[in-house]
């Protein structure tokens, strides 16, 4: 070491800078090389764009010969790494390359809203960058594969797979690897097995689980308890049995709660529904629970909706109910409560928008107490025991847009009609099995009901005329007036509805000829305009089986049936070419069946039965390719039965009692000179005929549609 020479100070330092110009020139060169992203990440992409067969035009920037950090929907970091593929809803189809798995650096991942088809690569699944995967929204199926043991931790925070056609039994040692895991939506696949509940086991800030519209079973995991973060659990319409576990109520962070539409049992206990204080959202609907509302609800001070509808529940309602003032929804339809509604003090309610207490055993008057909640949109307190007459307070209510008190035993019509008239909002009134064997009242000034759509006054057995004061209801789309005991003829203003597509007024005591202003009903003419698509505030039953969330998916009806009216059915009636279902049964009709009514091609039910029409059924009526429903019988009808189109589905009920009709379903045939032409069945009646079917069953079950026994009883 001594006898080193030392480094001349010059050459020290010249060699230093030649040093320094070679740095220089490697640093410019790995510049110039990272200002665009990796031939490797350029390839990974091209790869996917590969696999797609839509690309919703990325083509047009995904170039090779450019830097892809430019490319639509990337984005890169400083090291000119690709973080973030964004292409959620852009018409993409095709399948997902497992090349995307290959992005080193990638963070997140949104395909959601395209119409990408097959599996999700597990490449892509188990990336050891991604932290938020989102795919919802497409048509990707097969299984979601477990992580390999191999990989021992993953960073994954947020996964959304819903929406998609997923399969199989769902993933469980995955989510042990997932330490930073704090949303999973599987919702909306076809998942089957055990519900996994291993998902708080390593992460401890694991907040939103949402596994609803899938095909879960077994018991509702205990282990869920552990989840201390857990805000969100949303597990509604799966196959799950089993009591609600006593552990859950120890995920206290909870504040949306949905079980709904699962097969449980037992009962909501009053100790542990007390711990979820944080609950702003608790559906526990269509479940099967029994059992009385605990008392300690009133604790959960910020709920805003309860759903417990359609379960088994019975008892009182808690006083303390009116302490949980965060309260927006109440929906108990479909339970056993009973007793007197008073017991809650609605006037702390006063966020209250939506009462719905269809098809318990309450009884009592309606407590004053609700009329102070004026933010009401929507109250139903039908198919229960009330009484009595409505207050004028209800008049407060002035946001109101669906009130339903059908079947109770309501007094005094006149009243309320007069009460109700100026509530400016009201859309749907539906007050039908009230009011028993009272009078309609005829006076004109009723005038308000201004925006009213529905009216249902229907089962009272009222005495007197159709009111003029209808004809002012130019917003009404449907008209229930059936089952009650009106008199006179109907009225020729009944063309002033311009919106009227749905009139029942059957089983009453009406007279006269059926009048030329219902030929003239524009909405039973030409299709209806969707004018207004707003929805019921609540869904309406037509019966326990079909329920409607709008107006406009009613039917075009007229059914004037079981009424005394006498004269022929116009021979115009073929203008009325929207209507669905016309029934002109149990009435003295008489004259021919004009040959227009085989212009009304949308009809699939068509009832003539029970009154005094003669002459031929016209041969052109099996032109009628949605006819699903057909009554011609007892009548004094002649001739051969058509026997082409739907007449191949009718049978001998449909005919009889016309002793002079003939045909090969009578025990009457005709002879040849009755003979009808033979009608051949071409391909495009076989097509029509699928047609039918798929109408048909668009159609809510029509068959049970048109049971007025079942209809009159449960609309509300
Ligand atoms: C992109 O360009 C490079 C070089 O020009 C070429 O080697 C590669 O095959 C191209 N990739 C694709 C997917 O066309
Ligand atoms: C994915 O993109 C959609 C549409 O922009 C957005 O709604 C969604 O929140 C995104 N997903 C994630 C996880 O950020
Ligand atoms: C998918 O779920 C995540 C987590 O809940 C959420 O952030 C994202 O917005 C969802 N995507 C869509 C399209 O709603
Ligand atoms: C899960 O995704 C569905 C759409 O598929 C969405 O409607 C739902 O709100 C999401 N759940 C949560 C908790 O964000
Ligand atoms: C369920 O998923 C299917 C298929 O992706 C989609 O069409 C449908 O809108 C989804 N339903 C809901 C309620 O999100
Ligand atoms: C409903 O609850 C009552 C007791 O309140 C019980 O007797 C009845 O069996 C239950 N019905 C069903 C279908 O669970
Ligand atoms: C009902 O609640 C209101 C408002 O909270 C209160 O003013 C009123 O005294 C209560 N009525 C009864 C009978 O407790
Ligand atoms: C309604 O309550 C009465 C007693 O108030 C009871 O006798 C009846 O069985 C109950 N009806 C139903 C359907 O629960
Ligand atoms: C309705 O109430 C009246 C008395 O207000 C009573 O006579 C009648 O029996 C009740 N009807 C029904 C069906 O409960
Ligand atoms: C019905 O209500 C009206 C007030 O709207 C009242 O004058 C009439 O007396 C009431 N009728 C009965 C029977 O209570
Ligand atoms: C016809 O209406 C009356 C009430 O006016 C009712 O008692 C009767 O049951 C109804 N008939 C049918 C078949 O619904």
């Amino acid at each position: 070491m001594k006898n080193m020479q030392p480094i001349p100070q010059h050459s020290l330092c010249k060699n230093h800078g030649g040093r320094l110009a070679m740095f220089s020139l490697a640093l410019v060169l790995l510049l110039s090389l990272s200002s665009s992203c990796s031939e490797q990440e350029k390839t990974s992409l091209l790869q996917f764009l590969g696999g797609l067969s839509q690309d919703g035009g990325l083509t047009v920037s995904w170039r090779n010969g450019t830097d892809c950090c430019t490319w639509v929907g990337i984005t890169c970091n400083a090291n000119r790494e690709v973080t973030e593929v964004s292409l959620a809803s852009r018409g993409l189809e095709g399948h997902v390359s497992p090349s995307l798995g290959s992005l080193k650096g990638i963070l997140r991942l949104n395909l959601s809203g395209n119409s990408l088809s097959s599996g999700l690569p597990l490449e892509v699944m188990s990336s050891s960058s991604m932290v938020s995967l989102d795919i919802s929204f497409n048509s990707l199926s097969g299984g979601l594969l477990e992580l390999p043991p191999s990989i021992p931790e993953h960073p994954l925070q947020v996964l959304n797979i819903s929406s998609n056609f997923f399969t199989g039994s769902f993933p469980s040692t995955t989510w042990e690897k997932t330490r930073n895991l704090v949303a999973l939506n599987a919702s909306n696949n076809s998942f089957t097995g055990w519900m996994p509940s291993s998902f708080c086991i390593s992460s401890p800030s694991f907040a939103v689980l949402d596994l609803s519209k899938n095909r879960f079973s077994g018991h509702i995991p205990p282990g869920l308890g552990n989840c201390s973060a857990l805000r969100v659990l949303k597990a509604e319409y799966n196959n799950m049995i089993g009591t609600l576990p006593d552990k859950l109520f120890d995920a206290t962070s909870l504040e949306h709660l949905s079980l709904s539409n699962n097969w449980l049992e037992g009962t909501l206990d009053a100790q542990h529904i007390t711990k979820l204080r944080n609950l702003i959202f608790l559906d526990l609907a269509v479940t099967g629970l029994s059992g009385k509302m605990p008392d300690s609800i009133g604790q959960l001070k910020r709920l805003e909706e309860l759903h417990l509808e359609h379960n088994n529940m019975s008892g009182e309602l808690p006083t303390s109910l009116s302490n949980c003032t965060s309260l927006t929804t109440i929906s108990l339809r479909r339970n056993n409560f009973q007793g007197e509604l008073a017991k809650v003090n609605f006037s702390a309610l006063s966020n209250l928008k939506t009462l719905d207490l269809y098809s318990n055993n309450f009884t009592g008057t309606v407590p004053e107490s609700i009329y102070s909640c004026t933010n009401l949109t929507a109250l139903r307190l039908s198919v229960n025991k009330f009484h009595g007459q409505l207050s004028k307070r209800i008049g407060n209510l002035t946001s109101l847009t669906f009130l339903s008190l059908t079947h109770n035993n309501f007094t005094n019509i006149t009243n309320t009609l007069h009460i109700l008239k100026s509530s400016r909002n009201l859309k749907a009134l539906l007050i039908g099995v009230n009011f028993r064997h009272e009078v309609m009242p005829q006076d004109e000034t009723i005038d308000g009901f201004e925006n009213l759509q529905v009216l249902g006054i229907h089962n009272c057995s009222l005495s007197g005329k159709l009111p003029v004061w209808l004809s002012k209801l130019t917003n009404l789309k449907m008209m229930l007036l059936s089952n009650n005991r009106f008199t006179g003829s109907i009225p020729s203003w009944f063309n002033t509805l311009h919106s009227l597509f749905y009139i029942d007024l059957s089983n009453n005591t009406l007279t006269g000829e059926i009048p030329a202003a219902l030929m003239e009903m524009p909405m039973l003419q030409a299709e209806k305009a969707y004018l207004d698509m707003k929805y019921f505030e609540l869904p309406v039953y037509l019966s326990s089986a079909y329920q409607y969330r709008s107006p406009n998916a009613l039917p075009q009806v007229l059914n004037l049936s079981s009424n005394d009216l006498t004269g022929i059915i116009p021979l115009n009636i073929g203008q009325l070419g929207a209507l669905a279902s016309l029934d002109l049964s149990f009435n003295n009709l008489s004259g021919k069946i004009p040959q227009s009514i085989c212009n009304l091609t949308k009809l699939m039910v068509l009832d003539l039965s029970n009154n005094h029409l003669t002459g031929p059924i016209p041969a052109a009526l099996d032109g009628l390719n949605f006819l699903s429903e057909l009554n011609v019988s007892n009548n004094d009808l002649e001739g051969p039965i058509p026997s082409g189109g739907q007449f191949g589905t009718f049978l001998e009920s449909s005919f009889n009692g016309n002793p002079k009709l003939c045909g090969s379903i009578l025990t009457r045939r005709c002879d040849s000179a009755e003979a009808s032409p033979v009608t051949t069945l071409l391909a495009k009646q076989a097509i029509d005929k699928t047609a039918f079917v798929i109408a048909f069953s668009a159609f809510f079950g029509l068959g049970v549609l048109y049971d007025q026994m079942v209809l009159s009883r449960v609309f509300g």
